[in-house]
């Protein structure tokens, strides 16, 4: 017994050092956090298009640069990111057509890619801000609303009101087009807030969040707080190390364990 121990060990400690010697797992440097001159660290479920590989992350998750901004795409339109916050799952967009508008318009709606329905959900906070352009004058909507006048001229009007949700109403004969565009209360319950109660400039300019659903995050969590990068590999989530990837974690928890049991 003790001999095949001593043999086993040694065989472990020859491995070890090969790889020590080795350089660093290359999937390990391609993971690393990054970020675009503005804006948070991407890494894992989330990486940098052209600069991580793709199996730092996923691909519906992927993130790209553009003029230094963290950018999420979408089929609809572009996203900034203006955060990420891995413990909690969230990421924060803005609609990037708003960013230095002068006219707060949006011009299309967020919607979900059908291959991220189920990976993404808005926050508990999330409402909706409802844009209606180009409307008549005998429209009545029936709801709180507040005047757009930098898109309105003498016929053609526009306005904005808060909706609980992605509602189609009914304007399609006295208006040119709606767009509902996600934004975060900064507080629930919904009921009492109208368009005339929250600061829709700032509800924009803040984005909305996002939670992704992830069983892995407690995983990810435990290989980053032992030095690695979590990554995928053969359709599975693993943690990549210096020394390359790891089922659990980074460290030599197994060798300094064996060493105990050796010792007695
Ligand atoms: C990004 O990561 C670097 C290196 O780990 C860290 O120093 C920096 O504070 C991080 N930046 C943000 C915005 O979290
Ligand atoms: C996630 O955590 C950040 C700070 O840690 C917090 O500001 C944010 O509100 C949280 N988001 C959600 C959706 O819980
Ligand atoms: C917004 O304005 C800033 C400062 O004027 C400029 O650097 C940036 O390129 C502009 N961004 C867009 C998307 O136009
Ligand atoms: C008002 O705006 C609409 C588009 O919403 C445009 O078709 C129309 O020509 C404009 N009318 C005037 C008088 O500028
Ligand atoms: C508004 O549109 C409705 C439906 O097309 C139309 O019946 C009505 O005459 C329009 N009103 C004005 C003031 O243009
Ligand atoms: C709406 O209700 C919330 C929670 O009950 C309260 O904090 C808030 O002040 C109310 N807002 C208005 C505009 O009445
Ligand atoms: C609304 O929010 C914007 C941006 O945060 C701010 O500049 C403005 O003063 C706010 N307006 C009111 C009425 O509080
Ligand atoms: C491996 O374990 C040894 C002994 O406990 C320790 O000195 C060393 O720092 C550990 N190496 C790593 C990479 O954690």
């Amino acid at each position: 017994m003790k001999p095949q121990l001593h043999a086993w060990i040694t065989a472990l400690f020859c491995c070890l050092l090969a790889k020590s010697v080795a350089s660093a797992d290359s999937r390990y440097e391609a993971c690393e956090p990054r970020n675009c001159g503005t804006g948070p660290n991407i890494s894992y479920p989330f990486y940098l298009e052209g600069v991580g590989a793709d199996y730092c992350g996923f691909q519906s998750f992927r993130i790209s640069s553009e003029q230094n901004r963290p950018t999420f795409r979408t089929s609809r339109g572009p996203y900034v990111v203006s955060d990420i916050d891995y413990q909690n799952n969230s990421i924060r967009l803005v609609d990037s057509d708003i960013i230095n508008a002068t006219c707060l318009a949006p011009k299309h709606y967020f919607a979900f890619d059908w291959e991220n329905s189920d990976k993404f959900n808005f926050s508990p906070n999330h409402a909706n801000l409802q844009y209606f352009y180009g409307c008549n004058e005998s429209l009545a909507l029936g709801l709180e609303s507040s005047s757009l006048l930098c898109a309105s001229n003498s016929t053609h009007h526009s306005f904005v009101a808060l909706v609980r949700q992605n509602t189609d109403l009914r304007t399609v004969e006295y208006c040119e087009r709606q767009v509902a565009v996600p934004i975060d209360l900064e507080y629930n319950p919904k009921a009492n807030q109208t368009i005339n109660t929250v600061n829709s400039t700032r509800l924009l300019t803040e984005g909305f969040t996002l939670l992704w659903h992830g069983s892995d995050a407690s995983y990810c969590d435990r290989c980053r707080r032992s030095g690695g990068r979590c990554g995928r590999q053969n359709q599975a989530t693993v943690c990549f190390c210096a020394d390359g990837p790891k089922p659990t974690a980074c460290g030599n928890v197994t060798v300094t364990g064996n060493n105990g049991k050796g010792g007695t």
